[in-house]
């Protein structure tokens, strides 16, 4: 066994993973993002269907202050931005997915409506300093958590900038192993929610950092839209 070439080398791969989204949401890449509707943009039978299937996981007061995490081209971000009187500050690792944003948000006209973004990742424990504890009503983010390196260490940076009775508002899918093709593919197995198939993963390590589940559903209307290929899901906790 010994002589044989190491093929699988599982600990460099996953060192390899770590700011994995920066180097691969290159021009090219966050390019071809933000071109898809559905993902880099909604069109208005997108947005309309994500703002019900959110109305049914979470009543949205007046005047949140809002962080999104992965802010990618900013498709989520125009939903957020749109809850009654938020603040809406975002974080993504990618500068090329940030250029995207601030184009989009000229699109929608949000550029001078206080919203802000910061480049960065939110999995790492020095991440945490990059806001204060305490800080946001609500840390939310769309189709980013099956990426993340470190889901765990992300939880907790989130728990520590919610202040108390803050809520997390994750939405994702259910990814298959076969969704990571192309230069993604060698990273299914390193992130650790590249492809999980039960809605039962991410609440389970919400309520491992310390938080309480208070939603868990399909977006149904999403789902129902034939744009739509990959089961989508709602999670809302709360600190
Ligand atoms: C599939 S895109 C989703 C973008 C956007 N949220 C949307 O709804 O279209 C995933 C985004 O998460 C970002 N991302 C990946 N890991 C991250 C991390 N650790 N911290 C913050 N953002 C991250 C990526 O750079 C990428 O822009």
């Amino acid at each position: 066994m010994n002589d044989q070439p190491r093929l699988w080398d599982w600990n460099a791969l996953r060192k390899q993973g770590r700011g994995c989204h920066a180097a691969r949401y290159d021009d090219a890449g966050a390019k071809e993002y933000a071109a898809i509707p559905g993902m880099g943009y909604l069109l208005p039978d997108q947005l309309a269907a994500h703002r019900a299937d959110l109305a049914d996981g979470m009543q949205v007061e007046a005047g949140l202050e809002i962080l999104e995490v992965g802010a990618g081209t900013g498709a989520f971000t125009e939903v957020l931005a749109h809850f009654p009187g938020a603040r809406v500050t975002a974080t993504e690792p990618s500068p090329a997915m940030i250029r995207s944003w601030r184009d989009r948000m000229d699109l929608a006209g949000l550029t001078n409506s206080g919203i802000e973004i910061h480049e960065g990742s939110c999995d790492a424990p020095e991440d945490r300093s990059m806001f204060k504890d305490h800080q946001f009503d609500l840390v939310a983010c769309r189709k980013v958590v099956n990426g993340l390196f470190d889901p765990l260490a992300a939880f907790a940076n989130w728990y520590a900038w919610l202040k108390p009775g803050g809520r997390v508002l994750v939405l994702d899918a259910i990814f298959g192993r076969d969704g990571w093709g192309g230069a993604w593919g060698e990273l299914v197995d390193v992130l650790p929610l590249s492809s999980t198939q039960s809605l039962g993963t991410i609440p389970y390590l919400l309520e491992a950092v310390g938080f309480e589940i208070e939603h868990v559903g399909w977006m149904h209307r999403v789902n129902a839209l034939p744009s739509t290929r990959t089961p989508r899901y709602v999670v809302v906790a709360s600190r």
